[in-house]
């Protein structure tokens, strides 16, 4: 029988030579297994004489001790050689980690904002939640008029206001027109009022909260060319110097005269007709923007604005629908902007 001290010889002589974690696992299994050195060195104790078992016994579980030790200082050596070995690699390609972005509306409006600050317009954002007053008294729409209905409303559970009426969430971007021309008291005015709307639809065209974008210049001698300018110079800029944009009479009771903006269809370019077919998409060579018109007397009075000496347009476009009827956005359906599938906004 080998004496302890040339057990422990014979394995730190096998455990110097080990590279590997495999090899070092057969090791481990020869000395610490069941039917291992070990083990069969503590079965010998029976031929030992009885007044030597104790140490014997002490010094079986002294070398188990250091082959446990052994055993494992080799395995960390073992593994921070592996490691080691990774980070020098300077010539593997680094490893990607996610990166967030930004939601298409976000998208969107801070590029609707830029295109109308580069002409001079202050950016703002009324509030959402409104008083009856701001979104229809000012714009010329008594509590009686029958237009109010074009605008369906989401009413709040609040106290009405004794002058303002009741509380709403604004249908439209408009009510920020009064409440521009109040804070600044005299034109000239330009703004862009982007803020989130209310209404209650809901298909592929329509979600209960959107967003509008508001144009408003309020100065002297404005006129409707200044109108026609402006919302052509924002089509080139947002889908394309080849757009053209019309104005289609229209009535709203806050402009006079009142338009609707079409703007012409990027599959057709305007024309109607794709290889001789109707086209899908338009049917007639133009897409729906959105309404605008000369800024009604009446909005102009209640904002404290002469109307005999200043005269202003206004306009309100979707900023959701602008941006799904962007050439190679592809978005059919407005709802999946706000399902809050990641899977979407991964593609943009
Ligand atoms: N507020 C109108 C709407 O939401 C759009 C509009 C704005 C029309 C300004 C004319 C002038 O439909």
């Amino acid at each position: 029988m080998k004496s302890p001290k040339e057990l422990l010889h014979q394995f730190t002589e096998k455990l110097s030579q080990i590279k590997a974690l495999e090899e070092l696992e057969t090791l481990e299994i020869g000395y610490l297994g069941r039917n291992g050195l070990i083990n069969q060195q503590l079965k010998n104790i029976k031929e030992i004489e009885a007044s030597e078992r104790k140490t014997f016994g002490q010094e079986v579980n002294a070398f188990k001790q250091q082959v446990q030790d052994g055993l494992s200082s080799k395995r960390s050596e073992i593994l921070k050689a592996k490691n080691n070995k990774k980070t020098i690699d300077t010539t593997l390609p680094a490893t990607a980690y996610p990166k967030g972005s930004l939601h298409l509306v976000t998208y969107a409006i801070e590029e609707i904002s830029n295109i109308f600050e580069k002409i001079g317009f202050i950016r703002m954002s009324y509030p959402e939640i409104e008083w009856e007053f701001f979104s229809f008294e000012a714009l010329n729409m008594p509590s009686d008029h029958p237009a109010r209905d074009d605008f369906e409303t989401f009413f709040m559970d609040h106290t009405p206001h004794e002058e303002h009426g009741k509380m709403v969430l604004t249908p439209h971007t408009s009510s920020g027109q009064h409440r521009e021309m109040r804070r600044l008291g005299k034109p000239p005015i330009r703004m862009i009022n982007i803020a989130k709307t209310y209404r209650p639809n809901w298909d592929a065209s329509h979600v209960p909260m959107f967003h509008q974008f508001e144009g408003l210049c309020v100065d002297k001698r404005i006129n409707i060319t200044h109108l026609k300018g402006t919302i052509d110079y924002f089509a080139k800029q947002f889908f394309g110097e080849d757009r053209e944009t019309r104005l289609r009479p229209f009535h709203f009771q806050f402009t006079e005269p009142s338009f609707e903006v079409d703007i012409t269809c990027d599959i057709c370019q305007g024309t109607g007709k794709v290889n001789g077919e109707k086209c899908r998409l338009c049917k007639q060579g133009w897409l729906e923007l959105g309404g605008t018109g000369m800024v009604h007397p009446n909005v102009l009075s209640a904002g404290g604005i002469d109307p005999d000496e200043y005269t202003g347009w206004a306009f309100g476009f979707g900023v959701e629908r602008v941006m799904m009827m962007r050439p190679g956005v592809g978005l059919s359906n407005m709802r999946l902007l706000y399902d809050g599938d990641i899977r979407v906004l991964e593609q943009f």
